[in-house]
This record gives structure tokens, C-alpha cells and sequence, in this order.
């Protein structure tokens, strides 16, 4: 029974001592029901069902070995109970308010924490509706510059710590997807960045002031949203410099958590694609913005790219050389958070004979999202106590666009991403990794 050991972490893990501050920028459906659910949770008033740091488990050594703790016992990750919140938004109202209005959870779940859920009240935020022009709210900052902005925004976070006695902090937007970006001159380096700062380029979105302001103020950050963001090489170069985690982007939860769970089986079983169409219907908020051309562009692209990376048309092109691939989105109001998601799936098998598949996913966007928010937010304090920084790869598990190295192509497979997850916090602890490869059972 050999098996080849993995090197120890150079350096060992901090402990989690202290409160950990999770900073949301954008406090819509996402983190009210994100926040409301930790509180929730926290009084035993509901279960945190769907996050792996809460709720999952992780195998060590051999299967024979019998030894599968709780994530949360094996790594040392910050408690429920050392959580504090806080974030910015265009609309003043505090998370109670936010939480009634988007409409996910019901009173009886907001009521018994309505006291500390009215006490979260979002800082005046960042809002270029140049960026996200379906809503507006008075809310929002005013500055000389970019970079007067970015300043106000370090200034709010030295403040938020501070005053909530915060020993670490972390980011994650969970602000609305902005138009549709390719980097330009002004994202290359952190140099041109700052230029771009100070001489208010048009080209910098507030989703990357915000970046920049966490990553200055050493906080890893976390993109919910397919937005560049912090997927540009300033940014890259700056969270290497300072040696923060960052990691993104685009939260998978429905449909495109479904897709990347098919895909990868029809690719085992060696099936074929004529073509893959996805509609969609949502009425909150996020559906109100992506209406927008321009917001759904950045969404699309988001979507759309998940089944070119697993299938592989290149190396498959009889099976997978011609497929049809669209997106729809479209907001429709009387169903609120409750999106419905179809999927209709033409496949191809034995001497090309056609078949179907059809999903009808009636999903709740923002609880899919909300225990993604946590296990984000715990893993990066993970990361950075670890001393890990840059992309954080192994949290490509939560994305539906993973970032990547340059160069490097993402991974997109659901149960690749869990396995190097998996084998990172093993690695992490200088455990065995898991291969599955299983020989040694036989010898
Ligand atoms: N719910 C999901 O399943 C899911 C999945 C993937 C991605 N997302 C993304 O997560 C984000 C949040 O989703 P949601 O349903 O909570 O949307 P939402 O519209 O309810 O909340 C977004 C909030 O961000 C605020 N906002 C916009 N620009 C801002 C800025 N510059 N600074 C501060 N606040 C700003 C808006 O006022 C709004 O309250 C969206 O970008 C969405 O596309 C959600």
C-alpha cells in the first residue's frame, strides 16, 4: 500500500482569533438573505443547508480508514458566531428592510432577528450608472476622482473594523452585474491602474474601485458577480504584491450549476450535442439590471463559456464540433427571486440516433446563492491565514466563470472543482491527497 505522501505547507495556519468582517458590497437578495441566514443559523433557528464549511464533510487516508471529519473540524475556519456584517448599497435601507423588500424570506424567518438585521445599515456606495443603469438610488458617494472614491472607500473600511473590533476582514461583492468590459490599456498594470485612478478614465467600473480599496486595505476579495472586477492583470499584480487571496467570478447556482454537472456526463459517456438552449425567467431586482442589453452581455458571456471548456469541441469534433449554444434571460416580475430555468438539450448517440433531454429547474436564486456567500467569505480568511494569495483556484468550485492563471484554461467540471477543493484543504494540513486511484485495495 504505497502511496506517495505530499510536501507539508511551508507555512502553518493561523488561527481564526478574533471577529471576521464580511463586507458586501451590493446589499440586495444575495447577502439580506446571505446575512438573515447566518443570524438564523447562529440562534438554531435554521439549518445552513448547502454550505460545504457547515455542512460537509472530507475524507482522510483510505477508505478503510474510516476517517471523514466535518470541513469545519478538520481546517480552521472563523465561527458563526465570530461573523460580523456590513457593506454598501445605492438604497439606504437597512438589511431588514432589504430582506423584506427583495421578498425571499418570510417574516417568520426575518422577524425573530429583526433587531440586529435593522442595526446593518449600508455606507454610502460607489454607483456609476454608466455601469448598471436600470436602477438608481441616493446612497451613493460623491468625489473629485476615481481615486478620491477609492480613498473613501479605504476610509470605510479602516472604520468598519475598527468599530466592530474586527481582527480580519473579507470581501464579496454581491452588487449588481455591471455592462459588458473587456480589459483595456488602463486595467494592464497596477501603474496604468492608478493613473486611470487619479484621471477618472471612464474605463475603471466601480466594482474595481471596490476591488482595488480591499486589496489596498489587505482584504481578500471575492467577485459574486460576472463583472471583471478583480480579473484583470492590475489587479492580479496588486493582490500579488500585496499578497492577498482574490477569486471569482460569477456565482454558480442554478442553471449553470445543473450544466456543469451534465455536461461533464454526457463527455464521459462520450454523447453527442446538437444543441443546448437555456431560458430563463426571474422578476427581482438582479432580473430588473439584467435586463439591460449591456448588463446581459456580461452575463451571457458568463454562461455561455462553461460548455466550450468542458466539452472540448477541439479535441472532440465529431461529438461536439457543432453545437448550438444559447442563453436567454428575461425579466418577468410576478416571479421574484423564484426563478424557473428550462433547458432543452438535443444529444446524439449510437450511429448519431437524436435524443432529449429537458430540465425544468424552479429554482430560489438567492437561496442557492447564500451559502456560497459563507463558504466564500470563511475560505478566503482560510486563504489569507494560510498565506495563500493571488487566485484562489480551488475556489473555482463556487464560479461559473473560474478565474485562472494566464494562460491557463479554467476548470469547470462541478466534481473536478469539489476534488481540488477537497484535496487543497488536505494539502493545506499536510494530509494525503486523494486520488482515487484505489489499486491498493487489490494488491
Ligand atoms: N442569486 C444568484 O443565484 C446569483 C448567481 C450568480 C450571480 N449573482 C449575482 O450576484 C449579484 C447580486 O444578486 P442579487 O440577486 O442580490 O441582486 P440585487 O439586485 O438584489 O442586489 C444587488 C444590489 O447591489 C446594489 N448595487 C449595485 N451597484 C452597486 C454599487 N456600485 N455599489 C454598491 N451597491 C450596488 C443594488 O442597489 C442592489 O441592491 C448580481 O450581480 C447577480 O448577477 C447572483
Amino acid at each position: 500500500m504505497k502511496s506517495k505522501s505530499v510536501a507539508l505547507k511551508k507555512h502553518p495556519i493561523q488561527n481564526p482569533k478574533g471577529k471576521l468582517g464580511i463586507l458586501l458590497p451590493g446589499l440586495g437578495a444575495v447577502a439580506s438573505t446571505f446575512i438573515a441566514g447566518v443570524l438564523s443559523a447562529r440562534k438554531g433557528l435554521g439549518k445552513p443547508i448547502g454550505s460545504l464549511t457547515q455542512m460537509g464533510t472530507i475524507r482522510l487516508g483510505k477508505r478503510t480508514d474510516h476517517r471523514v471529519p466535518k470541513i469545519n473540524e478538520f481546517v480552521p475556519l472563523a465561527q458563526l458566531d465570530d461573523l460580523v456584517f456590513g457593506g454598501w448599497d445605492i438604497f439606504p435601507d437597512d438589511i431588514y428592510t432589504a430582506a423584506a423588500k427583495a421578498g425571499v424570506l418570510e417574516r417568520t424567518h426575518l422577524d425573530p432577528i429583526r433587531g440586529e438585521l435593522g442595526k446593518i445599515k449600508p455606507m454610502p456606495a460607489v454607483f456609476d450608472p454608466a455601469y448598471v443603469s436600470r436602477i438608481s438610488g441616493p446612497n451613493v458617494k460623491k468625489g473629485k476622482s476615481k481615486m478620491d472614491l477609492a480613498q473613501q472607500l479605504i476610509a470605510d473600511i479602516s472604520k468598519f473594523k475598527k468599530s466592530n473590533n474586527c481582527s480580519r476582514l473579507v470581501m464579496v461583492w454581491c452588487g449588481s452585474t455591471e455592462k459588458y468590459q473587456t480589459a483595456s490599456a488602463v486595467h494592464q498594470s497596477l501603474a496604468a491602474f492608478e493613473k486611470g485612478l487619479r484621471e477618472n478614465s471612464p474605463n475603471i467600473a466601480p466594482s474595481q474601485i471596490y476591488a482595488y480599496a480591499a486589496l489596498q486595505s489587505g482584504v481578500p476579495y471575492a467577485n459574486g458577480a460576472p463583472n471583471l472586477s478583480v480579473d484583470i492583470p492590475a489587479m492580479l499584480q496588486l493582490s500579488k504584491e500585496r499578497e492577498i487571496p482574490i477569486c471569482g467570478k460569477d456565482f454558480k447556482t442554478g442553471q449553470t450549476f445543473i450544466k456543469t454537472v451534465l455536461a461533464p456526463a454526457f463527455k464521459a459517456r462520450l454523447l453527442g450535442l446538437h444543441g443546448w438552449f437555456s431560458a430563463n425567467i426571474l422578476g427581482n431586482r438582479d432580473g430588473e439590471v439584467l435586463d439591460d442589453p449591456e448588463a446581459f452581455r456580461t452575463k451571457e458571456e458568463s454562461k455561455l463559456s462553461v460548455l466550450e471548456y468542458i466539452l472540448q469541441p477541439d479535441v472532440y469534433p465529431d461529438l461536439y464540433g457543432n453545437y448550438d449554444h444559447r442563453v436567454r434571460i428575461s425579466y418577468y416580475p410576478p416571479r421574484g427571486d423564484n426563478k424557473e430555468g428550462w433547458d432543452n438539450i438535443d444529444i446524439f448517440g449510437w450511429l448519431g440516433y437524436p435524443m432529449q433531454i429537458k430540465v425544468n429547474f424552479l429554482c430560489r436564486d438567492s437561496i442557492l446563492a447564500a451559502p456560497l456567500v459563507l463558504d466564500l467569505a470563511l475560505f478566503l480568511d482560510l486563504a489569507q491565514r494560510s498565506r495563500m494569495h493571488g487566485i484562489q483556484e480551488w475556489l473555482s468550485f463556487y464560479f461559473k466563470s473560474p478565474m485562472a492563471a494566464p494562460g491557463l484554461y479554467p476548470e469547470h467540471d462541478l466534481f473536478i472543482q469539489l476534488m481540488k477543493l477537497k484535496n487543497t484543504l488536505r494539502y493545506l494540513k499536510g494530509e494525503e491527497l486523494i486520488t482515487h486511484l484505489g489499486i491498493e485495495y487489490y494488491d
